[in-house]
Parts: C-alpha cells; sequence; structure tokens
C-alpha cells in the first residue's frame, strides 16, 4: 500500500488544484460522502434500533469531512446530531460552508461541551483532528476523545483516528480507538505503523476523485 506524509498530501492536493482543477471543496464533498457510506454500512452490520449518529467535528478541514457526511447521513434517514469543537465563525472557509449547508436542511448542532456522554449514539464519527493535528491534544479535543473513547461505541475516523500522529502513528497525548478508519485519497503513513494498529481499527482508503496521476 502506498503511503505519504501529511506534507507530501497537502502538495497533493495543491497539484490536484493547480494542474487538475479539483479544488479543496470538491475532494472534501467526496471525502464526507465516502465517509458516510461506510458509517452506513457499518449500521447496516450491526443492526441497531434507532441508528442516532454523533458527528463529532472539528474547526478545521478534518471537521468540514464530518460535516458533510453528517449531511449525506442525514438526507438517508439517519438521526443525526453535529457536536462542533467551537463556533462555525471559527473554522476554515470550506468547513464553514458545508455547517452552513448542513443546519440548512435540518441538522441538529450544538457546541461540544466537557463530559459529554455518547451512550445515547448508535456510532460516532471522530472528525476532530486530522493531518493538521500540531503538538500534544489539550482541551476539549482531549475531552471529547476521552469521551468517544469511554462510549463503547463503534467510531468511524475520518483520514485518521483523532489525537494520533499522521506521520509516526504515535499518540499525541490520547488518541481515538476508531473501528473503522476511512483515510481519505492515500494512506497516511503513520496508519501503517505498529503500534497505531489498535487506533487504526480497519483501514479502508477512500476514492475521493484525485487524479491517477497523484495516486501512483
Ligand atoms: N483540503 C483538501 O483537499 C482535503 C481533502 C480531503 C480531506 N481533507 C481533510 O482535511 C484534513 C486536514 O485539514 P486541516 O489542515 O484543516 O487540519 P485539521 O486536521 O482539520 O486540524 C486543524 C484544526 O485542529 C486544531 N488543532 C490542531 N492541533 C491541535 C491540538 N494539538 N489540540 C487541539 N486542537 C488542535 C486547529 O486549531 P487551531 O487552528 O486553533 O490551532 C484547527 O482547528 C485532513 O486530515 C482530511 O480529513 C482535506
Amino acid at each position: 500500500m502506498k503511503t505519504v506524509s501529511a506534507q507530501d498530501m497537502r502538495a497533493i492536493e495543491r497539484v490536484a488544484f493547480e494542474t487538475f482543477s479539483l479544488p479543496g471543496h470538491l475532494l472534501m464533498e467526496n471525502a464526507g460522502r465516502v465517509l458516510a457510506d461506510e458509517t452506513i454500512s457499518f449500521l447496516k452490520d450491526i443492526r441497531r434500533g434507532d441508528r442516532h449518529v454523533a458527528v463529532l467535528c472539528g474547526a478545521g478541514n478534518n471537521g468540514g469531512d464530518g460535516l458533510v457526511a453528517a449531511r449525506y447521513l442525514y438526507n438517508r434517514g439517519f438521526a443525526t446530531h453535529l457536536f462542533l469543537m467551537k463556533p462555525h465563525e471559527h473554522f476554515t472557509a470550506d468547513a464553514a460552508a458545508n455547517y452552513q449547508r448542513a443546519r440548512a436542511a435540518g441538522i441538529d448542532a450544538t457546541i461540544y461541551t466537557v463530559g459529554t456522554l455518547f451512550r445515547d449514539y448508535d456510532i460516532i464519527v471522530d472528525a476532530l483532528l486530522g493531518t493538521g493535528t500540531r503538538n500534544t491534544v489539550t482541551g476539549i479535543y482531549r475531552d471529547a476523545i476521552g469521551g468517544i473513547n469511554s462510549s463503547g461505541r463503534p467510531v468511524i475516523a475520518a483520514d485518521i483516528p483523532s489525537g494520533l500522529d499522521a506521520d509516526s502513528g504515535g499518540v499525541l497525548g490520547e488518541a481515538v480507538h476508531a473501528t473503522v478508519t476511512v483515510t481519505m485519497g492515500l494512506a497516511k503513513q503513520g496508519l501503517v505503523a505498529e503500534d497505531a494498529r489498535e487506533f487504526v481499527g480497519k483501514l479502508v482508503v477512500a476514492d475521493i476523485g484525485l487524479p491517477r496521476q497523484l495516486l501512483r
């Protein structure tokens, strides 16, 4: 399996835009859709009752993937709730646009508060932190990671489990134990590190529409 560093991936996304006219928001739409598909396929397997989905979103583009996924989940009839780490005014432009789309669609959203429990949800989508994670995870992000891990629920992680270093696979203080990790375009090199295995779970490499010339 080909793997890339976070820096390699940023370079690939830049070329996707500059040479292939594929802007970040289009890749984000594709990423969120695949994330929703993987979540739904997992829900079908476990056949739980009401199928309530919690989608936890950070303020960066990883959160944007989660906001798109929430829209597809909601459209397909799943009770979907967004937990946001910051007010949407602090989101990246692409994530903020997807926040607006999700809200316009009618999806419930609340700002995450410390100590939130996720036992009422059948599955959790982790879109807190991706390749933009810097240094040790602190504050409400760390609290949310703890909340996800103590929920006992299956977790579908967007791109990388939050709190895992995309390059080394090391834990940046605390990391999500994912059931499935849907990594976007190409696997991030940290995901295949031996020590990362228990956090990554099943690894799915998602087709987000990157041209094949960039995947070789
Ligand atoms: N654009 C594209 O082409 C594209 C395509 C596919 C997928 N994606 C997705 O975008 C992700 C990368 O997005 P991104 O570069 O915006 O980064 P990100 O992974 O979303 O992380 C950035 C956010 O995390 C916060 N953060 C970083 N380190 C932290 C720490 N140690 N503790 C608490 N908060 C922390 C930052 O807050 P501060 O700003 O306050 O530091 C910022 O809000 C990928 O992993 C993937 O999921 C992007």
